[in-house]
């Protein structure tokens, strides 16, 4: 008998916890620089930095402190409990809050908006492993939050990338990729075009360009870069009659 599929909270929160509990190590925690800071020159043109920066989706916060120093106000949120509780332990700082939320919790979204008003928000590594009919879900109250003002940054995993993941996890290199295959998440990448059709017609794509995940310090030559692509959404203004 085939086991019952898990929700995606399930699947989250069970990685987490068994990271946590065994110490392994956490597939994408790079230092800032390996990490966000790479992006950082594709997103600083199209945020308005006067607007909170929320960062769905955020794990352990490793990335998400980065922006404490760029923002007044940042919220990092996360469906599982373990990894929030981790970023407040292990990456605090004074700018920036961590909460337990579900980004397709259409809800959730809302009073989060009501809360902070319009936001810019970062996705960073989450619309990948989500299903095709469940990306375009997971979109629609991220663009609830971005409002009339803010923008949504997207870093993702370049389709075709994940084809790499597998060669390095049989030569013993990428050990730390069992944990999430085992627990049921795919790294499925992502295209551009795809990206396109999930955004509807009252926004648009203001930056697509291909760039790096992370630079993964792996016992190779060369730094292993994880391909991957920058999409920077925002609304449209109301055309004037
Ligand atoms: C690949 S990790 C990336 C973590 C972080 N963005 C980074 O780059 O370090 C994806 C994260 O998204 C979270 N996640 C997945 N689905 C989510 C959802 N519906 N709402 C909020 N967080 C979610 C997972 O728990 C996980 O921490």
């Amino acid at each position: 008998m085939s086991e019952p599929p898990r929700s995606y909270a399930q699947r989250w929160e069970s990685y987490w916890s068994e990271v946590t509990k065994k110490g392994t190590r956490v597939m994408w925690d790079v230092a800032k620089e390996d990490g966000v800071a790479l992006d950082w020159p594709n997103i600083q043109p199209f945020v308005d930095p006067s607007l909170p920066m929320v960062h769905l989706g955020c794990g352990h916060g490793r990335q998400t402190a980065f922006f404490g120093d760029h923002f007044e106000r940042v919220l990092g949120v996360d469906i599982s409990p373990t990894a929030i509780a981790r970023a407040e332990r292990e990456n605090p700082h004074e700018r920036v809050e961590y909460r337990v939320l579900d980004a397709m919790d259409h809800e959730a979204i809302a009073a989060l908006h009501d809360e902070l008003g319009d936001a810019n928000v970062y996705v960073r590594g989450v619309l990948h492993q989500l299903a095709p009919d469940d990306q375009l879900p997971f979109l629609e109250p991220t663009l609830q939050l971005i409002g009339d003002r803010g923008t949504l940054c997207v870093l993702e995993l370049r389709r075709g990338a994940e084809q790499i993941f597998f060669p390095l996890v049989k030569m013993g290199l990428l050990s730390f990729l069992r944990p999430v295959l085992d627990n049921g998440i795919k790294p499925l990448g992502i295209t551009p075009k795809r990206f396109r059709e999930l955004v509807p017609d009252t926004h648009e794509v203001v930056s697509s360009r291909p760039t790096v995940l992370m630079r993964l310090p792996l016992p190779l030559p060369l730094p292993f870069k994880v391909p991957a692509w920058h999409m920077a959404v925002r609304k449209l203004a109301p055309t004037v009659q």
